[in-house]
C-alpha cells in the first residue's frame, strides 16, 4: 500500500486548467504506463475486497465507465471474481437498470444489466477518482437495484474538498490519496 502510494504521488502528473480555468487534473496515465507502479495500486486497490487475513469477501467487481474500467477489470482478476461494467446511457445492448444523477451542469445517467449481479451477490466498487460522489452514489443505487450488496468503493483519490462523503454516507471508502 505504501509502495502505490508513493508510486501514485510520484507518478501523478498535475494539470494546471484542465478541463476548464481553475481546475487542476489529475493525469494518472504515467502511472498507467509503469509496470511496478500500475501493479502496485491494483494491489492495493483489490485490498478493499479481501479481510484482514487476505480472505476474498467479495463476489463482484463493478468499474464506472470509463476511467473505472482500467482498474476495477484488472482488480477482479487479482481478486478472482467476475468484472461488471456501470455503463453511461445507451450503451448495454440487453435490459437494465437506470440511476440518473445530478453533474455540476446538467444530469448524467449510469446503467447496469439487470443479471449482472445476483440478488446477495457482495460488491465492490472501483473508479479512478471520488469528487463530489455522484457517481458512486449512482452505483451503488445499481447495485442494490439487482439486489445485490454494496460493500465498499476503492478509489485511487479523493477530493475531499468536494466533500464527497456527504453522498457516501456509511459507505466504506478506501482511498490512496486524498486530496
Ligand atoms: C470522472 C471520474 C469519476 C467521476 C468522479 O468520471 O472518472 O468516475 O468523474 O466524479 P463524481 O464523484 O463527482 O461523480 P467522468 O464521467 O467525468 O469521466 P470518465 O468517463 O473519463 O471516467
Ligand atoms: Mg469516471
Amino acid at each position: 500500500r505504501r509502495t502505490a502510494q508513493e508510486a501514485l504521488d510520484r507518478l501523478t502528473v498535475d494539470v494546471a486548467d484542465w478541463p476548464e480555468q481553475g481546475v487542476t487534473f489529475k493525469d494518472i496515465t504515467p502511472v498507467l504506463a509503469d509496470h511496478h507502479a500500475f501493479s502496485a495500486i491494483i494491489t492495493a486497490l483489490a485490498a478493499a475486497g479481501r479481510d484482514d487475513h487476505g480472505s476474498v469477501v467479495v463476489d463482484k467487481v463493478v468499474g464506472m465507465e470509463a476511467r473505472g474500467f482500467i482498474l476495477a477489470a484488472p482488480v477482479a482478476l487479482a481478486l478472482g471474481v467476475g468484472f461488471v461494467p456501470i455503463r453511461k446511457a445507451g450503451k448495454l445492448p440487453r435490459a437494465t437498470h437506470a440511476v440518473s444523477y445530478a453533474l455540476e451542469y446538467g444530469e448524467a445517467t449510469l446503467e447496469v444489466h439487470q443479471d449482472g449481479i445476483a440478488p446477495g451477490e457482495r460488491v465492490l466498487m472501483v473508479d479512478d477518482v471520488l469528487a463530489t460522489g455522484g457517481t458512486v452514489d449512482a452505483t451503488r443505487q445499481l447495485v442494490e437495484a439487482c439486489g445485490g450488496i454494496a460493500t465498499g468503493v476503492a478509489v485511487l483519490m479523493e477530493l475531499s474538498f468536494l466533500d464527497p462523503r456527504r453522498l457516501t454516507g456509511d459507505l466504506p471508502v478506501s482511498t490512496l490519496l486524498t486530496i
